[in-house]
């Protein structure tokens, strides 16, 4: 079981790393550790919108990189993620929320309330802020978690959102209608010391009621 303190550690360990040893490489098991971490995250409704496209190809790594700024995190980290959000797939109505929704132990009239409650939430976010919107902000959680749990294994990272959206998914093929490009993570080992970390104080961002 990890500490707070170690949880603590691992939060200020991280850092948006810039330049990784491109002679270290992140071990099998780790990558699936970290990966399983992302795989745990809470997401809205439970439909874990995320999936995980991990760049190892030192080619298209470099392909990727000019779509990315120019960013020498792309090419010099051991492992690239891409995370794509599933768009269709959370329709109301869908399948695959269906699927989703049902595989919670609840008796079947409770499962048929659970569906009619997520079409309305799902056709509300299609009529407002749109389906990648809401589908991202959950990328973004098993993001987070990704990162934090990098770091307590002493793994660097780099969270991408610089990046020509379009340019990458027409590249990797991908259907903006069925799932879209939410955020990218490049994963490594870092070769300069951190910098300081400068963030606001709490009483700068804590408010109680
Ligand atoms: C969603 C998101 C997107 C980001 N995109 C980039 C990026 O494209 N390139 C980059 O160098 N840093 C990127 N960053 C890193 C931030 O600049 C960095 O986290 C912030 O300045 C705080 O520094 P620290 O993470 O080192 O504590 C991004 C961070 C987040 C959360």
């Amino acid at each position: 079981m990890i500490s707070s303190d170690n949880f603590l550690d691992a939060m200020q360990r991280r850092h948006a790393c810039k330049l990784f040893d491109e002679t270290k490489r992140i071990s099998k098991e780790k990558l699936e550790l970290i990966l399983e971490y992302g795989r745990l995250s809470p997401s809205s409704f439970g439909m874990e919108p995320w999936r995980f496209l991990v760049v190892q190809s030192q080619e298209m790594k470099e392909k990727l990189r000019s779509f990315c700024w120019d960013q020498p995190q792309i090419t010099t980290c051991s492992d690239l993620v891409l995370i794509k959000t599933v768009i269709s797939p959370l329709a109301p109505g869908s399948k695959y929320s269906r699927d989703m929704l049902s595989r919670r132990d609840l008796p079947k009239d409770r499962i048929e309330a659970y569906f009619d409650i997520y079409d309305k939430f799902a056709t509300a976010k299609m009529a407002g802020e749109g389906i990648f919107s809401w589908s991202s902000r959950q990328c973004y959680i098993a993001a987070a978690n990704m990162m934090t749990g990098a770091a307590a294994m002493g793994i660097d990272s780099c969270p991408i959102e610089g990046f020509e959206k379009e340019k990458i998914e027409s590249l990797l093929n991908m259907d903006p209608t069925k799932e879209e490009l939410a955020l990218i993570i490049a994963f490594g080992y870092r070769v300069n010391e951190v910098t300081k970390k400068v963030r606001l104080s709490l009483d700068k961002i804590v408010e109680y009621i």
